[in-house]
């Protein structure tokens, strides 16, 4: 089967600064992948790349088989691939239901004029998609404020509801930029259970994490970068052992 995603000789310079240095490797589906590396590495960077945000100076990014040159944005949503950002970004007054179901608007398969007109097959979308957001708030222990701003939730739990209005994109994959980073222990609990749970209902997802136990908990690979450059990939076991990693790390922020 085709890779979820294929890293072929990426590049992305920014000025003087080779922020990607030709980094290759692959995601297979349905697989958990971590993205660790020091800070600075380049790991939002290549996230960045990848959903043409900063396009990559040269080489390819291939999501199912398909170049993503020149696809950006809703359109990425719409062939499945689905990002959050480092900094949450709740959409201010909205209640944590509303930001959640907002990330539906995503979704591949497009009924917005059934929606405008509220016909009853709508209607039915709707209230399946409230559901699934429910749902997903209680896996992530938000159901509570489910009817609250969501700009009056704690950092770590809107980092969380980001996730959440991520995956009700109904999304292939999922890449997720520290999603963990601010999160209390318990928060950061009820993000590896969501996690493990979608991934086990076939979503592939890639995670930029820092926090290793989590990495090693979850994670059936492991991708490595520091300085631009792709330091290893592989399982998690054989990357704690890699000296290379190990010497990326010595000093670093990890
Ligand atoms: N938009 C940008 N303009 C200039 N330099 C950037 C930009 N984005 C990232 N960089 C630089 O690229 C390098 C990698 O940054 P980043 O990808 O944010 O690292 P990480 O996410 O691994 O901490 C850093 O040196 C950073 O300063
Ligand atoms: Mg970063």
């Amino acid at each position: 089967m085709t890779p979820a995603l294929e890293i072929v000789s990426l590049s992305r310079r920014f000025g003087g600064l080779l922020a990607i240095d030709d980094v290759s490797f692959s995601i297979a589906r349905g697989g958990l992948s971590a993205l660790i590396g020091p800070n600075g590495a380049g790991k939002t960077t290549l996230f960045n790349a990848i959903t043409n945000i900063f396009p990559p100076t040269s080489g390819e990014v291939r999501f199912m088989g398909q170049s993503l040159a020149g696809i950006a944005g809703d359109k990425l949503a719409r062939l499945g691939l689905v990002r959050t950002f480092q900094t949450a970004r709740v959409f201010p007054g909205m209640t944590v239901l509303e930001n959640a179901l907002a990330g539906a608007c995503l979704r591949a398969r497009s009924n917005a004029v059934a929606q405008m007109l509220r016909l009853p097959s709508a209607r039915a979308e709707e209230r399946k998609l409230r559901e699934q957001a429910s749902a997903l708030l209680d896996l992530i222990g938000l159901s509570a404020f489910r009817d609250a701003a969501a700009t009056d939730l704690p950092m770590g739990a809107q980092k969380n509801l980001e996730v959440v209005r991520a995956l009700m994109a109904d999304p292939a994959m999922l890449l997720l930029d520290e999603p963990a980073a601010g999160l209390n222990d318990s928060e950061t609990a009820d993000l590896a259970a969501l996690l493990t749970a979608i991934r086990d209902c076939g979503v592939t997802i890639m995670v930029v994490e820092h926090n290793m136990s989590l990495v090693m908990g979850i994670a059936d690979q492991v991708v490595v970068l520091d300085a631009g450059r792709l330091v290893a990939a592989g399982a998690p076991a054989d990357i704690q052992r890699d000296a290379r990693v190990i010497e990326a790390y010595v000093g670093g922020s990890v």
